[in-house]
């Protein structure tokens, strides 16, 4: 697997955010018919834009604890045309491996899992993703990985409680074993800059 072919589209004369970093990474990667999930549905645009790259044939599951999130999930998802491949879970993403067993989706077969930490922007800013779930989803969401899959972390250091998650996050990583490589992206020149943390299963 090549990550720097193609050039990510993130890296143009914008500022280069890592969310749209994470979508460069995956797009490669994420082939109609897929399993996929969103681990923080929020906004909904990165259910989107799984549900863009899984087409029909794939399957998108989005958690997130928040009804509103998860409204607004589907009404975007509507908007643009998507919203037949996608299972939407009030639930906590800690739940991720049992959620997805339930509907019958085997360990080691879901090609991509997006996290996108901290709060949901149009809503209460002190719900936030916290350590304990977010270190539990995350192992959950190894299990499910299948082999040349990509888990991508957008982390916010620069809100109450973020920097603590973060560096859990990034010592987490640190940590993993083969058949695991993880990568961390942060922008160098910026005080608290969100920062991108992914992990491969390697083939
Ligand atoms: C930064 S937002 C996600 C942004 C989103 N991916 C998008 O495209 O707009 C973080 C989301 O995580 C959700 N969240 C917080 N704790 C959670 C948990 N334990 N399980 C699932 N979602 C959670 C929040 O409700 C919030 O909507």
């Amino acid at each position: 697997m090549n990550f720097l072919n193609p050039v990510p589209v993130a890296v143009n004369n914008q500022s280069l955010r890592v969310t749209n970093l994470a979508w460069d990474f995956l797009k490669p990667i994420i082939k109609p018919g897929d399993i996929v999930v969103d681990a923080t549905a929020g906004t909904g645009q990165d259910t989107l834009f799984l549900t863009q790259c899984v087409g029909e044939t794939g399957h998108v599951f989005a958690f997130d604890i928040q009804a509103a999130a998860l409204k607004q999930t589907q009404a975007v998802v509507e908007k643009n045309g998507f919203a037949g491949n996608i299972t939407l879970v009030h639930k906590s993403h800690d739940l991720i491996l049992n959620v997805l067993k339930q509907q019958g989706i085997k360990e080691q077969t879901v090609m991509a899992i997006m996290f996108n930490l901290g709060y949901f922007p149009g809503g209460d800013h002190a719900i936030i993703t916290k350590v304990e779930t977010t270190i539990k989803a995350l192992n959950g969401a190894l299990a499910l990985l299948a082999s040349g899959g990509l888990i991508t972390i957008c982390l916010y250091p620069g809100h109450s409680g973020g920097l603590e998650e973060s560096e859990a996050v990034i010592n987490w990583c640190e940590k993993l074993e083969k058949p695991f490589i993880s990568h961390h992206f942060r922008t160098l020149n910026r005080k608290s800059p969100p920062t991108l943390a992914m992990i491969q299963r390697t083939r």
